[in-house]
């Protein structure tokens, strides 16, 4: 007995998200009911067929099937934005910062409300990548988010020197990023970008805590040393229980602006190796382009810059599977869990 064959014993009923979770231990299988109080008893043969379902799978020594009450989702500290993502990886230097401007972009290229926030409290890099220096307005005791390239954004760069970010300690770091979260007037936004600071530290493990992330992007190069920092990534984010929605391998290979000639100076496609291994998603591969650091140093993200240059496609179709991915009604995958 296995996931897949409970799975497949399951899938007769057709359950989708009533099924709420799976527990089992020593041939003893559990099975929760998402249901509305008043349905109850209308799905009560429902339950005893699935019982008498799972009772007859080998291995099986006892199967129950309860329901459990469906609960609204609490509404959380961003009520308005209806999906958060983060852009994350184990280490820093992989591109996280360029990703997480360039998917926002081709995300609201795609007629998404988008907004950006940067969680990078020692480091950020937003006020440069989006060529940003204002000091957001301050509104009814809420900062308004600036504008660029059809974004809402937010950096802690906006408001306070990089010299003074950098000598900040751990409580004021979470502190900075709850404000982020709730001092800003985000507005209702489609999706919220969240380019992440390197690492597996306090700003993801407050981040996964407190904005309700629909999931995370994790972004590597292609050569073993970055990917197994991506794997650390990965594993964070599993447990505490955000569902990872792909790898981007960045700096995937080199194309030559002189001669076309392509060359994988890091190796290339490790990620989709590292993808396969773990079951996450590949989302896509980003070339190492002089033109997408120029871009980004300049303050106008190559998407927005060059909309049908080749880097500005392989992000439009890393945005276009990020979208299929948020409105896909499995979001919310069933527990699955063998003691
Ligand atoms: N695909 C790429 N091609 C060329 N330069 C890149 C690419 N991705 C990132 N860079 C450059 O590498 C540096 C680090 O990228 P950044 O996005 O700041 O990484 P991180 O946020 O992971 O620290 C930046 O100067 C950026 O312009
Ligand atoms: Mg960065």
């Amino acid at each position: 007995m296995n996931q897949d064959t409970i799975l497949a014993a399951l899938a007769p009923f057709k359950l989708g998200a009533m099924l709420d979770g799976v527990h089992v231990a020593d041939g003893l299988v559990q099975v929760t009911l998402a249901i509305k109080r008043e349905d109850a008893a209308a799905l009560e043969p429902l339950r005893r067929e699935i019982e008498a379902k799972l009772a007859g799978l080998p291995g099986v020594k006892n199967a129950t099937a309860i329901f459990t009450a469906h609960k609204a989702p609490p509404p959380g500290i961003l009520p308005e934005v209806r999906a958060v993502i983060a852009v994350a990886s184990g280490k820093g230097g992989v591109g996280k910062s360029t990703v997480a401007v360039n998917l926002a972009v081709a995300l609201a290229q795609s007629g998404l409300k988008v907004g950006l926030m940067d969680a990078d409290i020692y480091g950020p890099s937003l006020p440069r990548m989006l060529g940003l220096s204002r000091k957001p307005e301050v509104r009814d005791g809420k900062m308004i988010p600036l504008e660029a390239w059809g974004l809402r954004c937010m950096s802690i760069g906006f408001l306070v020197s990089e010299d003074t970010a950098m000598i900040w300690r751990g409580p004021m770091v979470m502190g900075a990023i709850n404000q982020l979260l709730s001092q800003v007037e985000w507005g209702a936004l489609d999706v919220l970008v969240i380019d992440m600071p390197p690492g597996t530290g306090d700003t993801q493990l407050t981040l996964a805590q407190k904005a309700n992330l629909a999931g995370a992007v994790i972004v590597s190069t292609p050569q073993d040393i970055a990917l197994i920092d991506a794997r650390r990534g990965i594993k964070m984010f599993e447990q505490v229980k955000v569902p990872v929605l792909g790898i981007v391998e960045n700096m995937s290979y080199f194309a030559c602006p002189h001669c076309g000639e392509r060359s994988d100076i890091f190796g290339h496609g490790g990620a989709a190796a590292e993808a396969a291994r773990t079951g996450a998603p590949f989302l896509g591969e980003v070339p190492l382009l002089l033109a997408i650091r120029e871009t980004g140093d300049a303050g106008t993200p190559i998407t927005a810059a060059a909309p049908a240059s080749e880097a500005a496609l392989a992000f439009q179709a890393i945005a276009v599977k990020i979208i299929d991915m948020l409105a896909a009604p499995a979001a919310r995958r069933p527990e699955i869990v063998f003691d």
